[in-house]
């Protein structure tokens, strides 16, 4: 492994790291780690990632892979030439190694998606018709939309994960359901909850779980066969393999039987004149079309360098850079950090926030603008968590990764003390209802549409 927090660090204690305020690096190198970001007025910054928790940048290893394979990349499963077989055999050892990286059954299936999204779309069709779909109600979205529809149960989560593990108890007590469907983190929060448990809890009532991995992948070694896990969902692009996959792992009988989640070439043994299909089984079944080789791929190098840490590396790297990011944050009148439980002892690095008197979506503008610094803000496509939470107007969030340096949450905390303290320096305007800053100046790489779109532009309900 290449990490690159210094020797001098490791030996420190994290509270005197923190106090001595000692720098700490990136514990891998990402590709745009040292991009720089234009601020409105003609200054430029080294540009602050913490939005890793939406999209990770790529690991320098992943980047460097594809570029090594992309001379080989040919048609999967498709093709007796050179190429197509080295392709081949490629995705097919991505394949293993994604789902040795989890600890998946020998008999599990892998199933390639396009994310998260498409893996708990693809479960979603396979549960057997009858059966109820039991939810928390600090999903994301993901994993929340694809369970409605009649058949889904959603349990309001209690102040405390203890009673929220007691509530999903009931719930399954009371009335029996085939799922549980639960996040291993939350977006917002960056808390944990003990799927070991919950898992344990859904067997003794019948219910199968899958687990919203999306989070918490990322950032702690997940075993589904040790956490007794019947199904895993993750994505490429939070674990620092942007290239377009994602995965969904677990039992192959209601996979078997379920209809082809992309109907189409390679998922058939035979069709007939008329068009009847006899279905294939296995990972194939749902695979239909030409693979994407170039993401798996990525996702397995990803998954390969994140096991070559040393144990524990990745935690103690982000719980030194989070500390510093809540103390500073809390530190400054009117910030509020977001919890979705009181005695939850376990967070990723990500922390949803907001500041009293300051609208979420300005402030990320501003951050921008003046700073440099790229957060999310929104409900962060999790609508009832936000609402629980009295969270109306939107919140910020700031999220870590291997990534992340010191020097990222220093310029954070700084910016928002300053907001706070100081106000804005640059005046800001709601253009089609988004801010923007007046008279934004900052220039866009030549190939880029992004000055012809400004205001910032962020899709749908999500950032709402
Ligand atoms: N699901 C991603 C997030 O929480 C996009 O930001």
């Amino acid at each position: 492994m290449s990490a690159s927090i210094l020797a001098t660090e490791i030996d420190l204690e994290t509270d005197t790291r923190i106090k001595a305020k000692l720098p700490i690096g990136p514990l891998l190198p990402v590709v745009g780690g040292n991009l720089a970001a234009p601020l409105v007025g003609g200054r430029t910054a080294r540009a602050v990632n913490l939005d890793y928790a939406a999209s990770a940048p790529a690991l320098q290893a992943v980047a460097d892979h594809v570029t090594e394979i992309l001379p080989y990349y040919a048609s999967v499963h498709r093709g007796a030439g050179y190429a197509s077989q080295v392709s081949t055999a490629l995705y097919e050892s991505a394949r293993q190694t994604v789902a040795d990286f989890v600890g998946a059954r020998p008999d599990d299936l892998t199933i390639f998606t396009r994310n998260t999204t498409d893996a708990l779309n693809l479960l979603a069709k396979a549960v057997p018709q009858d059966g109820e779909v039991v939810v928390l109600d600090v999903e994301h979205h993901a994993n929340l939309l694809p369970w409605t529809g009649g058949r889904h149960r959603l349990i309001p989560t209690a102040g405390t994960v203890a009673e929220t593990v007691a509530a999903l108890e009931q719930a399954l007590t009371e009335r029996p359901a085939t799922l549980v469907a639960v996040t291993g983190c939350s977006n917002v929060t960056g808390e944990i909850l003990p799927i070991g448990e919950i898992a344990r809890i859904a067997h003794a009532h019948g219910a199968r779980i899958v687990v919203d991995g999306a989070q918490l992948v990322p950032h702690r070694q997940v075993d589904i066969t040790a956490l007794d896990v019947d199904y895993l969902a993750f994505s490429g692009h939070k674990i620092y393999a942007p290239f377009g996959s994602g995965v969904l792992i677990g039992r192959s009988d209601w996979l078997d039987a379920a209809q082809p989640h992309l109907a189409g070439g390679g998922t058939v043994r035979s069709v007939d004149a008329e068009g009847q299909a006899d279905w294939t089984t296995g990972v194939a079944r749902h695979e239909g079309g030409t693979p994407n080789v170039l993401g798996a791929a990525a996702l397995a190098a990803a998954c390969r360098a994140i096991a070559e840490l040393p144990e524990g590396a990745i935690e103690e790297h982000e719980a030194a850079l989070s500390a510093r990011l809540l103390e500073g944050l809390e530190q400054i009148p009117g910030v509020r950090v977001l919890r979705a439980w009181s005695d939850s002892t376990e967070r990723v690095g990500v922390v949803g926030f907001t500041i009293e008197g300051h609208e979420a979506a300005r402030v990320a503008v501003y951050l921008s603008a003046e700073h440099g610094v790229g957060v999310r803000d929104g409900k962060f496509c999790a609508h009832p968590l936000l609402n629980r939470l009295g969270v109306t107007g939107g919140a910020l969030r700031a999220s870590l990764g291997l990534g992340s340096r010191s020097e990222d949450v220093e310029r954070l905390v700084h910016a928002v003390r300053t907001l706070v303290t100081e106000g804005e320096k640059l005046d800001y305007e709601l253009i089609d209802g988004a801010w923007a800053p007046v008279g934004d100046d900052r220039p866009a790489p030549a190939w880029s549409t992004w000055g012809a779109t400004n205001p910032v532009d962020k899709g749908s309900d999500c950032g709402f």
